[in-house]
């Protein structure tokens, strides 16, 4: 039906951020709040897809009839993906934690040594790159987004290719846009064929905005 150009879809989404532990009581993150990743979800389900959100530590409520796979890590997100798989549409917009703690502590650090401690940083794997150069089994869209603070347009052309993704929605993240945190979003839709400027707008205007993008698509009238 036309209200529910996605009926009979199954569309993956990812959100918030995630939380990589140095000791049981501490952690590394980031400003993400999952506004953008969870009104998608809702704008999916809306449009009548079968939902999977998988969701990084966030304080934004459950979308309405859809239940998270909560997770707190990026290796965790990544096996909750996996798992998910196969579906249509795979959208990546948690702010996933670039790098883990080589070396968490299982017992909460101590102050009192001679010395601060110092901690290895160990590259955590790419879930959108990891789904999008699947060979077998790739979903039919898989959509990055890239959070910038500047050169907003010339990363995410970058970043479309080195990923493999087909559609890379970029947003400026710098402090004074209020974007992270906040309610309201403006963001540029870069895909092979060019970048597409939206207006500012509220998050949950970009969510309905992407979903009927990806229905066109899914639907056969463009990509
Ligand atoms: O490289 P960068 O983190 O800027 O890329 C952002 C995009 O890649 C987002 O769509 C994010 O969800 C995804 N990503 C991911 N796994 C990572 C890092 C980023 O899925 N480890």
């Amino acid at each position: 039906a036309a209200d529910k150009p996605l009926a009979g879809k199954r569309v993956l989404i990812t959100s918030g951020p995630t939380h990589e532990p140095i000791d049981p009581v501490r952690y590394i993150a980031n400003r993400s709040s999952g506004k953008q990743g969870h009104a998608i979800a809702a704008a999916a389900a809306a449009a009548g897809a079968e939902v999977i959100l998988v969701s990084g530590p966030v304080h934004v409520p459950d979308p309405a009839r859809i239940s998270p796979i909560h997770v707190t890590t990026a290796k965790q997100m990544l096996e909750a993906v996996q798992k998910a798989l196969p579906v249509d549409v795979a959208i990546f917009a948690a702010a996933v934690a670039d790098w883990g703690i080589a070396d968490a502590q299982p017992q909460k650090i101590k102050k009192n040594k001679s010395d601060a401690p110092s901690f290895t940083l160990t590259e955590n794997p790419d879930i959108l790159a990891t789904v999008a150069k699947l060979k077998s089994g790739r979903p039919r869209l898989v959509v990055g987004f890239a959070a910038e603070t500047e050169h907003v347009l010339e990363h995410a052309k970058t970043k479309l290719k080195t990923k493999g993704c087909d559609w890379i929605v970029a947003n400026d993240v710098s402090p004074q846009t209020g974007i992270m945190g906040g309610d309201r979003n403006t963001v540029h839709l870069v895909t092979a064929g060019g970048v597409e400027s939206w207006p500012p707008q509220s998050k949950d205007d970009v969510a309905r905005t992407l979903m009927a993008r990806v229905a066109q698509v899914l639907n056969g009238s463009q990509q």
